[in-house]
């Protein structure tokens, strides 16, 4: 965890999303990425406060890079309670926070920034929290005793890989193009003796795996996939951490091949924002009528 160094150059841009139910003054939140336009997260959010009667705004901030903290202290400075963090700045907020919660610690990024009134930042992560829920609930997805593969080992991976570990699978193998950022993570990530890395290509020799978790941007380019075929089978269940209206490339690769079922990272992206309700509301939304209304 880094103090606070000083504030740095560049832009942020506010845009304010509506929610307000009352005539009190609204808590205000937000969620900070680059690009953040496409973000679901206002209107999730929205959807919480009106089922909880939370009277709350949840506003999205357009931050670069080098526009991160003080987007963070001056969403801060003026009376912002919390903040979403998304990509790419779950690493840099880690370094951000005074104090972190064990899941942002562990995975070493943070995506819920709770502000005390003493100017403190709180760090927490509720992405594994919201992936597990997701896969072991409303899924119905074992994990313990099975064959998972995890591709990639960006930003993405870090906050599910350590819930994987902890939900005792059989074997977990964590495959990324760059095969040394995969070595690094699980080096990170205090490895268990199940936990190991490959390259791409080494999947080709693997026989189907139980569970496939996509953490890469593979596709979005509409490039071929990288992954080799081998590695699924009528059994496996494929899972992309990235959502979108229509099926992502690695819903279309996973049925294209075959496999028992491929799903999106819906599931994920409602049950993390509840995670982060909770944290700043101390209150659990009902996710079910929310993820069904976001489906539709
Ligand atoms: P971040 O690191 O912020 O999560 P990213 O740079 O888009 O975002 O990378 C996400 C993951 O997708 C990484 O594992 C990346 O692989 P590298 O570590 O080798 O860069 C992977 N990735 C991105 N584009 C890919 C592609 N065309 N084929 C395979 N993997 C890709």
């Amino acid at each position: 965890m880094a103090a606070w160094s000083g504030p740095q150059a560049g832009k942020f841009q506010t845009r304010r999303g509506a929610i307000s139910t009352t005539g009190e003054k609204p808590d205000r939140y937000a969620v900070v990425g680059h690009p953040i336009e496409h973000s679901r997260s206002p209107v999730i959010h929205q959807l919480f406060a009106s089922q909880t009667g939370q009277n709350i705004v949840y506003e999205l901030i357009d931050a670069v890079p080098e526009a991160f903290e003080t987007a963070v202290r001056g969403f801060a400075a003026a009376g912002g309670k919390g903040l979403n963090v998304t990509v790419p700045h779950k690493q840099a907020a880690y370094e951000l926070c005074h104090e972190l919660g064990p899941e942002a610690e562990k995975a070493r990024a943070v995506n819920t920034i709770s502000f005390s009134a003493d100017g403190r930042l709180r760090g927490d992560n509720t992405d594994g929290i919201g992936f597990m829920r997701d896969l072991t609930e409303i899924l119905d997805e074992p994990v313990e005793g099975r064959r998972v593969l995890v591709l990639g080992a960006g930003g993405a991976a870090r906050g599910i890989l350590l819930p994987l570990v902890e939900a005792a699978p059989g074997e977990l193998v964590l495959a990324n193009r760059t095969i040394e950022r995969a070595d690094v993570m699980i080096g990170e990530l205090d490895p268990t003796d199940s936990l190991s890395a490959r390259t791409f290509a080494a999947l080709a020799d693997e026989p189907p795996f139980d569970i496939i978790i996509n953490a890469t941007s593979a596709g979005v380019r509409g490039e071929e996939l990288p992954f080799s075929p081998n590695c699924v089978g009528p059994d496996t269940l494929c899972y992309d951490l990235a959502y979108s209206l229509k099926d992502t490339p690695f819903v279309l690769w996973a049925r294209a091949n075959g496999v028992r079922e491929a799903a999106q990272g819906w599931g994920m992206l409602v049950e993390q924002a509840a995670e982060s309700f909770f944290i700043w509301r101390g209150i659990r939304p009902d996710t079910a009528p929310i993820l069904e209304k976001l489906r539709r």
